[in-house]
């Protein structure tokens, strides 16, 4: 059977640490969307592991795979497999042969284009890993997938076809001469032919490529536990996200079965687990209806929303919960939860249960909000409006609950749901209660030990 683990929010929800909290019933982990923007932390004996590639099971000596919906880059991808290495581990990772490839002009054009809409302050502020020029490629029929890296025929070919538009594009669009850029190779077919060549021949000879459908469907008609780790987050989702402020992939758990080829029945008959955070972050730009306090630049276009001047409060929690981007470490923007976010990732995706992390970082407050409701136009709403625009209107109305003290994880991580303070359970099971999805884990740390599990899918 398989378990789905997706983000409900703006992506870094803890869905690293909750693969890894189920991890020990797996045999297979498997990423279905996304590339290297995601970075995914694992804390195990100790060491902190911060993946962007490797799905977050290798760390307990699980099977990878990036399914067909991923974008790889090998080079991050190899220094990824070496540096686990380097650490002791032996990471069995497989890539789908139909999952594409990110070249490294891919990430030329997403930094030339992010600086260009920057003029207008109509940045996305993207992670820079050229995740939605690839998408972009995929979508047009001109992308390179990994099988093609086996057949240097093949390679070459396309490379013969993409290439030279890519350059049309740089020079003539965007007027920037190639011999300029930092990395003049990225857009040269011969050095890009000779280094992913070798790249297709390390992944036969490591014996990683598979038919990921297939691998997977064998695994499950073995009677294997397959987990689908998504990355980033609903309201980044291409489709279902505040568009254009989303990275170019299907987060949600739709995308669990596009990207990588199980059927829609089979993902729908396992669990589909929404990962909240206790009150909700964001890199990058695009609308926050509970934002406390900005970063200054990550809003462009909008009017400060939410109640901005609690610079305070939002520096406490970013230090507290250590809330830096994983990849790229800018400091995230710091909100209360949104409800009407959290209502529409639930329909989304069709939660069967959640995971509620952070609520730690949230102890010793006197009070805490949720952003219960919206209006919008002098109209309440209960969900996300589906033009940014329009969310970039809605002003958030609160509810307040009373704050809970400190306390200490691993006695409640031990103990139970019942040790956690009492203001924290009412907090949790309003919650519940709104997307009528029970909670199967509270994260109280970073560390798996810190985790109350009142719900094993497997
Ligand atoms: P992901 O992208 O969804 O996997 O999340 P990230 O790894 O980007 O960000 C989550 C961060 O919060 C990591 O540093 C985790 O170790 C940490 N974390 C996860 N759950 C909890 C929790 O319940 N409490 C605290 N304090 N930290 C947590
Ligand atoms: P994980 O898996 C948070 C954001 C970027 C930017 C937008 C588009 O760790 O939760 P992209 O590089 O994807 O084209 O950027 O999406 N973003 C993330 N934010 N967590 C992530 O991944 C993210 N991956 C992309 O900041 O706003
Ligand atoms: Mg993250």
């Amino acid at each position: 059977m398989t378990v789905t683990i997706v983000g409900s929010q703006l992506g870094d929800e803890g869905k690293g640490g909750i693969v890894d909290l189920y991890g020990d019933d797996v045999d297979v982990v498997a990423r279905y969307q996304g590339g290297d923007n995601a970075g995914h932390t694992v804390v195990h004996e100790g060491e902190t592991y911060k993946l962007s590639l490797v799905p977050s099971g290798a760390i307990r000596g699980k099977v990878g795979v990036l399914g067909n919906g991923c974008v790889v880059n090998p080079r991050t991808l190899f220094d990824e497999l070496d540096t686990l290495q380097e650490r002791g581990l032996d990471p069995d990772v497989r890539i789908a042969e139909r999952a594409h490839i990110i070249f490294p002009f891919h990430r030329v054009l997403d930094g030339i284009e992010e600086k260009v809409k920057s003029e207008s302050d109509s940045e996305v502020g993207t992670t820079g890993r050229g995740i939605g020029p690839t998408y972009e490629d995929k979508a047009g029929r001109r992308g390179i997938r990994a099988g093609d890296l086996r057949n240097p025929d093949v390679l070459r070919e396309r490379l013969e076809y993409i290439v030279p538009q890519k350059r049309a594009v740089v020079e003539d669009v965007y007027g920037v001469a190639v011999e300029d850029l930092d990395d003049p190779d990225a857009l040269d077919v011969d050095a890009l032919y000779e280094e992913f060549r070798e790249y297709g021949e390390r992944f036969e000879a490591e014996d990683m490529m598979v038919n990921a459908g297939v691998f997977l469907s064998d695994a499950i008609a073995e009677g294997q536990n397959v987990m689908l780790e998504g990355a980033q987050g609903t309201t980044i989702d291409i489709d279902h996200g505040n568009y254009p402020y989303v990275t170019s992939s299907n987060p949600t758990a739709g995308g669990a079965t596009t990207g990588t080829g199980l059927n829609p029945g089979v993902v729908g008959g396992g669990d589909v687990i929404g990962i909240v955070k206790a009150y909700l972050t964001r890199v990058g730009s695009g609308p926050l209806p509970t934002e406390l306090g900005g970063v200054v630049g990550d809003t462009p276009g909008y009017e400060e929303q939410g109640e901005g001047e609690n610079e305070a409060l939002a520096t406490r929690i970013r230090e507290e919960g250590g809330e830096y981007g994983t990849v790229t470490g800018r400091p995230r923007r710091v909100a209360w939860l949104d409800m009407p976010m959290l209502r529409h990732a639930a329909r989304v995706s069709g939660f069967t249960g959640l995971a509620i992390n952070h609520l730690d970082v949230l102890a010793g407050l006197d009070e805490v909000k949720v952003g219960d409701t919206y209006t919008l136009d002098g109209e309440e709403q209960h969900t996300v409006p589906a033009t940014t625009e329009e969310w970039g209107r809605c002003k958030a109305q609160y509810r307040t609950f009373d704050g809970w003290p400190e306390f200490d994880p691993a006695t409640v991580a031990s103990e139970g749901y019942e040790a956690l303070p009492e203001n924290a359970r009412d907090y949790i099971e309003y919650i519940e209660a709104e997307l009528d999805t029970p909670a199967y884990a509270l994260g109280v740390g970073p560390g798996r030990s810190e985790t109350v599990v009142r719900e094993r899918p497997y």
